[in-house]
């Protein structure tokens, strides 16, 4: 199988790029893995259309890129859960297949999920590569969009760059969660999420381009005011997510999309509530926490 790697947008060459001749399901794909991650390399988002997998099969691809991360949550709730924990649960779907009620805790909770983010950022090791698949849509909306970190480095001005370039910024899904007004924490789950220690500025690994390492669970900068970080954070939010850095993907059914956490932000947009969305998600770790990693 040859695969071959075009821009999703010819005008944006890029970020963002449709991956063809490859076939999951058959799973003769291990050949193929330098080329793909080279792809990410340079593309950080890549589109497969009609990869109709099932979940052993998503992980089996995936831990081609790396130790796969489990699904977050406190193991006191496991109970309550549809899939492994090795998939990331990305539907509106409850453990018997219904679609949540509005008020339905986990729904409230996965709505942080339409913020500009990083997957993973709040883990001590965060995510390298996420990989979506989508098995159900609704009829309309629901695209995730892609902000492209290294553009957005690169347009910022020097003083600024400065300013970026040492600090270390606190990750937390308290944070995130607490921009909606969500707080129903389990005592557990407050102390699982401790907030961890982030570089806001990355060194790609591969490609050596510096990046901003932004998420919605960023929410303090050491050493700072509280109130002077956020509002730095979000100012910063703004700039990277401006339309020039962005890309938007409307799924079909079975695409398969990978990005790189460590150079992406992403959000997921509304969709009809009622209707079914099912996505799952495998995780790729990164190799170490970011102040471990060069920069
Ligand atoms: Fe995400």
């Amino acid at each position: 199988m040859t695969i071959t790697i075009e821009p999703l947008d010819p005008g944006r060459p890029g970020f963002g790029g449709v991956l063809r001749g490859l076939d999951i399901a058959r799973g003769a794909f291990a050949a193929q893995a330098a080329q793909i991650e080279a792809g990410m390399d340079q593309y950080a988002v890549l589109v497969i259309h009609d990869q109709v997998i099932d979940d052993a099969q998503q992980l089996a691809f995936s831990q081609h890129f790396g130790p796969m991360e489990r699904a977050t949550g406190d193991p006191t709730r496991a109970g309550e859960r549809r899939l492994s924990m090795d998939i990331n649960d990305i539907s509106n779907l409850d453990q018997e297949g219904k679609v949540m009620a509005r008020d339905d805790r986990r729904r409230l909770f996965g709505l942080g999920n339409m913020l500009w983010h990083s997957d993973s950022s709040f883990k001590a090791t965060p995510a390298k590569f996420s990989l979506l698949s989508a098995r159900a849509l609704p009829s309309g909306g629901g695209n995730t969009e892609f902000a492209d970190m290294r553009a957005a480095w690169d347009a910022l001005d020097q003083a600024t760059q400065a300013k970026c370039m040492d600090l270390v910024c606190e990750h937390s899904q308290l944070y995130s969660r607490g921009v909606l007004g969500f707080d129903d924490w389990t005592e557990a789950e407050r102390e699982l999420n401790a907030p961890v220690p982030q570089r806001l500025v990355r060194r790609h690994p591969n490609t050596g381009r510096l990046s901003l390492y932004l998420s919605s669970h960023a929410g303090q900068s050491r050493g700072w005011p509280t109130p002077e970080a956020r509002i730095f954070l979000r100012d910063l939010t703004e700039h990277a997510t401006q339309r020039e850095f962005v890309i938007a993907h409307r799924w079909r059914q079975w695409d398969l999309v990978i990005w790189d956490n460590r150079v992406v932000m992403h959000r997921a947009r509304a969709y009809d509530r009622e209707q079914v969305r099912d996505m799952h998600r495998t995780t790729v770790a990164d190799r170490a926490p970011t102040l471990e990693q060069p920069l």
